[in-house]
C-alpha cells in the first residue's frame, strides 16, 4: 500500500502547513508531484509557501485561511475543497502546539483549544475525508503526532493526553482501513527545532537538551512520508530518539514520572 500518485483533480491536503514540520511536509509532498491544499490560521504564510511551490514545482497550491479548533472554520473548509473540484486522496493532519506549564497555573481556555486543535480536528477531519479514501479504495493519512503520546509527562500533561489520542486513533485506523485500500501512519517525532518549543514555552527545556536528540522539519517530513508510502503504523525520526522511547517506555512508571518532572520544572 503506498502514497497514491499524483493525478488530475486529485490534492494532498496538509493543515498546520504555515510553519515546521507541516510546511516541509507540503515542500516534499509537492517535490513528489502532488497538488496541494495548505490550511493554518496564518494567511500570509500559506500564500508565501503557495507562491514557492507553485513557481518550483509548477503543481496547483490552494490555500484555505482555517481556525480548525472552530467546528464552522472546518465546515467552510470541506466546502472550500468541493468547490475547487478537488477529491482528496492524501491527508496531512499537522496543525496543533504544546503547553508547558504546572496544571494549576495553565489556563483553562487554552487547554480546551489544545484539546480542540490537536485532537478533535484531527479525528472531525480525518472523518470527513476517509469515506472518500475508502470508496475509491486509495487514500494515505499521516497523522502527525508525539513522542510526548507514548507514557505520561509531569508539566506537558494534557499535551501528552492530546498525542496519546492522536496515536492510538492513527494505530487503530492503520488496522482498520488497510483491508479498504487506505493507508494510516502517525508520526511520531521528539524535539524538532520549529515554533513549536515557543508557542509551547519550551524554549528553555530544548536548549538544555543534547542536539543529536532534536531533528529539522524536514527530515521529520522525509521520515514521515517514507513510513506512509511503505504502509507503515508508526514512524520516529532518529535513532538517538527512537532509543529514548524505548526507554521511556520500559522504565517503570515510578521512575520514569519523577525523572520527567525533573526534567520540565
Ligand atoms: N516541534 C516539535 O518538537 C514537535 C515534536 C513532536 C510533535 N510535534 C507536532 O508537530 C505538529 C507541528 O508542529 P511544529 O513543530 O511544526 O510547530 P509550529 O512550527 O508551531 O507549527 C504548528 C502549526 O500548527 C498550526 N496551527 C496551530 N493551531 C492551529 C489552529 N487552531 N488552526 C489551524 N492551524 C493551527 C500553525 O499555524 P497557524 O499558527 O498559522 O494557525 C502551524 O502551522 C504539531 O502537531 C506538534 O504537536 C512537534
Amino acid at each position: 500500500m503506498a502514497i497514491p500518485p499524483p493525478r488530475p483533480n486529485h490534492a494532498a491536503l496538509v493543515t498546520g502547513a504555515s510553519s515546521g514540520i507541516g510546511a516541509a511536509l507540503a515542500r516534499n509532498l509537492a517535490a513528489r508531484g502532488h497538488d496541494l491544499v495548505l490550511v493554518a490560521r496564518r494567511r500570509d504564510r500559506l500564500e508565501d509557501l503557495a507562491a514557492e511551490l507553485t513557481q518550483r514545482h509548477r503543481c496547483r497550491v490552494e490555500i484555505v485561511p482555517a481556525d480548525l479548533a472552530e467546528p464552522c472554520d472546518r465546515a467552510r473548509l470541506l466546502r472550500e475543497v468541493s468547490a475547487l473540484g478537488l477529491t482528496i486522496d492524501v491527508l496531512v493532519l499537522c496543525a496543533g502546539f504544546g503547553m508547558v506549564a504546572p496544571f494549576t497555573a495553565s489556563e483553562p481556555d487554552r487547554l480546551t483549544l489544545m484539546i480542540r486543535t490537536n485532537v478533535e480536528a484531527t479525528i472531525a477531519l480525518a472523518r470527513e475525508f476517509v469515506p472518500t479514501m475508502v470508496e475509491q479504495r486509495s487514500g494515505a493519512v499521516l497523522m502527525v503526532s508525539s513522542m510526548a503520546g507514548n507514557q505520561p509527562m509531569p508539566y506537558f500533561a494534557t499535551y501528552a493526553a492530546t498525542k496519546a489520542a492522536v496515536t492510538s486513533i492513527a494505530e487503530s485506523l492503520h488496522c482498520e482501513l488497510k483491508p479498504h485500500g487506505v493507508t494510516v501512519t502517525a508520526l511520531c517525532p521528539g524535539s524538532v527545532s520549529t515554533e513549536f518549543a515557543e508557542v509551547a514555552n519550551a524554549s528553555r527545556i530544548e536548549n538544555r537538551q543534547p542536539g543529536h536528540l532534536t531533528a529539522t522539519p524536514e527530515l521529520c517530513a522525509e521520515v514521515g512520508l517514507k513510513a506512509l508510502a511503505r504502509g507503515r503504523r508508526t514512524a520516529v525520526p532518529l535513532l538517538s530518539v527512537r532509543v529514548f522511547v524505548w526507554f521511556a517506555a520500559h522504565l517503570p512508571r515510578f521512575i520514569w514520572l519523577p525523572t520527567c518532572r525533573r526534567m520540565f520544572s
